[in-house]
Order: structure tokens, then C-alpha cells, then sequence
């Protein structure tokens, strides 16, 4: 697919799911081709010289023990850290998805996960109505729950286990502290709070169910705002509602950078994007 076209949600997805597939690839090549090359290289090493590599290589295995020391103390200062931001994936919409759709909603929220991960932690990650709707609705969830079980113990979720429950998150958080984030808000997110919770619709509709988001945060009674797109960059009104894990990543890199112009240009296909503002926050 080219950029170009990159354009609805599953469109993304695909063309990412493209790029990491050549990526993966390629780097297979790569690493054979240096297999060999070092292989021949020791063949050829006196024993002092393998001596000395073997010295070496103990210090670069301290060294890297010493860098995910220093990272895992960050990640759980983060995560004790009252002051971190919460992000909410809010499954509640499951039952306006096929099965497969809700396949791609639990990959999306595993690569947020993820990001926020190695991003040490800039949200906390909270996984709500894993049950795929709210307690008191009546809709026929069986299928999608199934799916979205997954996400109970995950096992790439082991060693920063993110809440993950079948309650609704207005259960969990005074509303005051609410953002539900939507592309149908006419509130425009400007900053992001400390102690705030910002939830994001984890869902996959392909633009089918528009202002579901938003129906579902008024119902709440909670503020909404959307991301501040189009005071940053330009691009299609259909691309101004992204998919679960582009919205972490930008949210993640904005707290990262504190610069919305350079999150939203990093994380959107590239092409569809271009300046329309000066550098700005
Ligand atoms: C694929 S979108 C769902 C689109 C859906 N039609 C709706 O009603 O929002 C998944 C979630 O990403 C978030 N989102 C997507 N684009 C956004 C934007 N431009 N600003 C704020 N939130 C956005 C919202 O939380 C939304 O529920």
C-alpha cells in the first residue's frame, strides 16, 4: 500500500502491519549476514585475542544490566507516582464490533502498551469493561468477550500489570479528573494534567459509528477534547480520527516533547501530513 493512500483506520493498520513485516525482515538478513562474517572472524583469532573479546563482551552484559536497572526503576517510579497521568482503554464498544475487529482492538491496545512501555511509563495504563460493554447494558457481547479475555493476563503484561477490569471506568475515577478523548469534541486538548485520566474508546469501526465517543462521555457527564490536529498540521478530515495506538503514541510523545506539532508529525503517515503552523505547543 502507498502512504499515500494511508487513510481509515484499518487502512493504517495494514500499511504499519506492512512496514513491520519488511522491517522484521530485513533485519533477519542483516543479522545472518553478520552470524557469518564474525564466525569467520573468531576462526581466525589468536587465544588472547578471544580472551580479550570475551572480556569485553562481560562488560557490555554488566553495562546493559546496569541500563534496564536504571529503566525498570523509572517505569515503577512512574507507575507509583501520583502525579503520572492515567490512560483509560474503555472497552465498553465492543458490541459495535465483528469479531475480527475486536482481534485488531486488543493488538491496538497491546502496541499502546507497549509504547508506553518504552517510553518508560509517561501514563498509566488502565484496561476498563473487558467484558466488552458497561455493566447495566443489555447488548450481546459473547463473541467479542471472548477476544478481549485475551487481555486478562496477557504475557507481555507480566512485569508492569496494568489494572484491567469488567468495571466501567467512571467506577474508578472522579469524573472531575475525566477526559474522555474524541474527534467529536469541540474542545481542543491544549496541555495534559498531572492526576488527570484521559480515556481513549477502544474501538475499531472503521468511522462507522461517529460521535460514540462523545454520546458516551456526555452520558457520563465528563469533559471531552480532541487532539489539537488541525492547529498543527494539515491533513483529511477522514484522518483526523486515529486508531488506539496512534492516539498513545502522539500522547506519549507530546509528554515526551511537550511539542503537539512534532508528536502528530512523528507518529501520522508522513506524507499525509504538512506544517501549518510555526513550531508551537
Ligand atoms: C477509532 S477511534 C473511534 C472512532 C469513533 N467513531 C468514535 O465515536 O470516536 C478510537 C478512539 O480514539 C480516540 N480518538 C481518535 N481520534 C481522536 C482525535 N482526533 N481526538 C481525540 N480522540 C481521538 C477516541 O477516544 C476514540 O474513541
Amino acid at each position: 500500500m502507498d502512504e499515500q493512500e494511508v487513510c481509515t483506520p484499518s487502512d493504517q493498520a495494514e500499511f504499519w502491519k506492512k512496514k513491520r513485516a519488511d522491517k522484521r525482515k530485513r533485519k533477519k538478513e542483516r543479522n545472518e549476514v553478520v552470524k557469518s562474517q564474525r564466525q569467520e572472524e573468531w576462526a581466525g583469532m589468536t587465544e588472547e585475542e578471544r580472551q580479550a573479546r570475551r572480556e569485553e563482551a562481560l562488560r557490555l552484559r554488566a553495562l546493559r544490566k546496569d541500563e534496564e536497572e536504571a529503566e525498570e526503576a523509572k517505569c515503577r517510579a512512574a507507575l507509583d507516582s501520583v502525579k503520572t497521568p492515567t490512560v483509560v482503554f474503555d472497552l465498553s464498544f465492543a458490541w459495535c464490533m465483528t469479531v475480527a475487529d475486536t482481534k485488531s482492538t486488543v493488538a491496538q491496545i497491546k502496541y499502546a502498551y507497549s509504547s508506553l512501555k518504552h517510553s518508560q511509563f509517561p501514563f498509566k495504563p488502565v484496561i476498563t469493561s473487558v467484558k466488552g460493554k458497561e455493566e447495566d447494558s443489555t447488548e450481546d457481547t459473547e463473541e467479542q468477550e471472548k477476544v478481549l479475555e485475551v487481555l486478562r493476563d496477557f504475557e507481555g503484561f507480566k512485569r508492569y500489570p496494568p489494572v484491567v477490569t469488567e468495571e466501567h471506568w467512571s467506577k474508578h475515577f472522579d469524573k472531575s479528573k475525566v477526559v474522555f478523548l474524541t474527534a467529536d469534541s469541540d474542545d481542543t486538548l491544549t496541555e495534559i494534567e498531572p492526576e488527570m485520566v484521559y480515556v481513549i474508546g477502544a474501538f475499531v469501526d472503521h468511522n462507522r459509528h461517529k460521535n460514540l465517543s462523545f454520546q458516551a462521555a456526555s452520558r457520563h457527564g465528563v469533559r471531552t477534547a480532541k487532539l489539537p490536529i488541525q492547529e498543527h498540521i494539515t491533513i483529511g478530515d477522514r484522518c483526523k480520527v486515529l486508531t488506539i495506538n496512534h492516539m498513545v503514541d502522539v500522547l506519549a510523545k507530546y509528554q515526551k516533547e511537550k511539542d503537539w506539532r512534532s508528536a502528530l508529525e512523528t507518529v501520522l503517515p508522513s506524507r499525509r501530513t504538512k506544517e501549518k503552523r510555526p513550531r508551537g505547543k
